[in-house]
């Protein structure tokens, strides 16, 4: 099913002044400086084209979450200093969302120019999705264009009440995450393969299901791959696990059983892992094969392995999926015609362990290999937002893959299958 809001390609915007919620919703240093600009960077292209039309720009979005005060640590200022390098053009950056200064910014802007908001949630009123504010915000502008992907899972006044007063379509980086991920969802090339790591299996329940129910593969690892081994029974020592996903844990192993009794569905849990005593780059680690002593039998033959050598110790932690896991996730990418993925696989995100010398990263790094072809085959292959994203840009990878998105939240509930209130708010086709 293609899109079927209505985008800025659809109507008229010569001479108009429009109000584009944007998600830049982006990372930044102790020192205040952005240190991942994807989101910024994926929005130029609507920006340019609205310009390119004749019109005006007042931009707006949300950082962090300040809880509906004003604070400096959250403030959009650095996002305005990036705009203007990235555009090529002055930025102007207004302080407040509502109220004189923002209405005079707005009644000077001349066609072509550009100003952008300040952070959205120093109002409590943003995320109550306050009518009054959203009124305000509208008055404004005379069209509003919604292409903040990774904030339309949320009903808040810049992403639902405010359609109620604009004429509302959508921008171009909306329309193509909707589209790429939806037409993953439903129509994919296959077989499917979906990976999924990262930390807790409550915030992906809904997504893993939706794979159960429509995947040839999933696989899972990271720490929420320590909760579904737990689950299932292996020691996992002192590795990261979420003690409360436990019965959610359980509940989707037993589905996975259910479709794999009915289909030739694999749900993959990593067979070994890459265990420590500490998360750092000198600590000794070793290889554990928990499921059949493989690597123990070759390394020892013809004597037999001692017992402890499959096992997580008391004091280990399970920092990385193991080479056999990894072989058996890439050879499986071998096959696939499209493979998703979300969450790092083992320990990525401290700095100084990343990428291939990370001593806890070479099963992402094996992962990003084989969803790269560098094996042979290329799989469509769909990235999810959040760390994992920023794990591939730090790496330098994003062109390698075809959709990276710029969506944590949202991309996974549009995985899931649910509506997203500020896409639903949309003009239809
Ligand atoms: C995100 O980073 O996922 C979006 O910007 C939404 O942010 P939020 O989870 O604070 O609403």
């Amino acid at each position: 099913m293609s899109f079927n809001k209505k985008t800025i390609q659809d109507i008229d915007l010569n001479g108009k002044q429009v109000l584009l919620r944007a998600d830049y919703n982006v990372p930044l240093n102790d020192r205040g400086e952005i240190t991942d600009d994807y989101r910024l960077q994926q929005s130029l292209p609507t920006i340019r084209y609205i310009l390119g039309q004749g019109a005006s720009l007042v931009i707006c979005s949300h950082l962090g979450r300040p809880q509906g005060k004003p604070n400096p640590s959250y403030s959009l200022l650095p996002v305005a200093k990036r705009l203007k390098e990235l555009l090529g053009m002055h930025v102007e950056f207004v302080p407040e969302c509502v109220g004189e200064r923002a209405q005079k910014a707005a009644e000077n802007l001349q066609p072509g120019q550009v100003a952008l908001l300040e952070n959205l949630r120093f109002y409590e009123e943003e995320e109550a999705n306050d009518a009054d504010f959203a009124k305000q915000l509208a008055s404004l502008a005379q069209v509003f264009v919604q292409d903040g992907f990774g904030v339309v899972h949320r009903a808040h006044a810049s992403t639902e009440a405010v359609t109620r007063f604009l004429p509302s379509v959508a921008g171009l980086l909306l329309e193509r995450e909707v589209d790429t991920i939806t037409n993953v969802m439903e129509n994919p090339k296959k077989p499917l393969v979906a990976v999924v790591g990262g930390a807790k299996i409550s915030d992906k329940i809904d997504v893993l299901k939706r794979f159960i129910d429509i995947a040839d593969v999933v696989a899972v690892g990271g720490a929420m791959g320590n909760t579904f081994l737990q689950a299932s029974g292996v020691k996992v020592g002192t590795s990261k696990t979420e003690p409360d996903d436990l019965p959610l844990a359980k509940q989707i192993i037993e589905l996975a059983k259910e479709k794999t009794r009915s289909s030739k569905f694999v749900f993959y849990l990593p067979q070994d892992g890459v265990v420590a005593s500490k998360i750092d780059k000198t600590a000794k680690t070793r290889i554990v094969d928990w499921s059949a002593h493989v690597i123990a039998s070759v390394e020892s033959y013809p004597k037999r392995p001692e017992r402890e050598s499959g096992l997580v110790g008391h004091d280990e932690m399970i920092l990385d999926v193991g080479p056999f896991s990894g072989a058996f996730i890439a050879g499986t990418l071998q096959l696939a015609g499209t493979v998703v993925w979300n969450g790092a696989l083992g320990v990525t995100e401290t700095p100084g362990l990343q990428g291939p010398v990370g001593p806890f990263a070479h099963g992402t790094e094996l992962l990003v290999e084989a969803m790269t072809g560098q094996f042979g085959n290329r799989p469509f292959s769909l990235v999810g937002g959040g760390d994992t994203v920023g794990y591939i840009e730090s790496r330098g990878l994003l062109q390698a893959f075809n959709h990276v998105s710029t969506g944590g939240g949202a991309s996974l509930e549009l995985m899931s299958g649910r509506k997203l209130p500020g896409v639903e708010a949309l003009e239809n086709k």
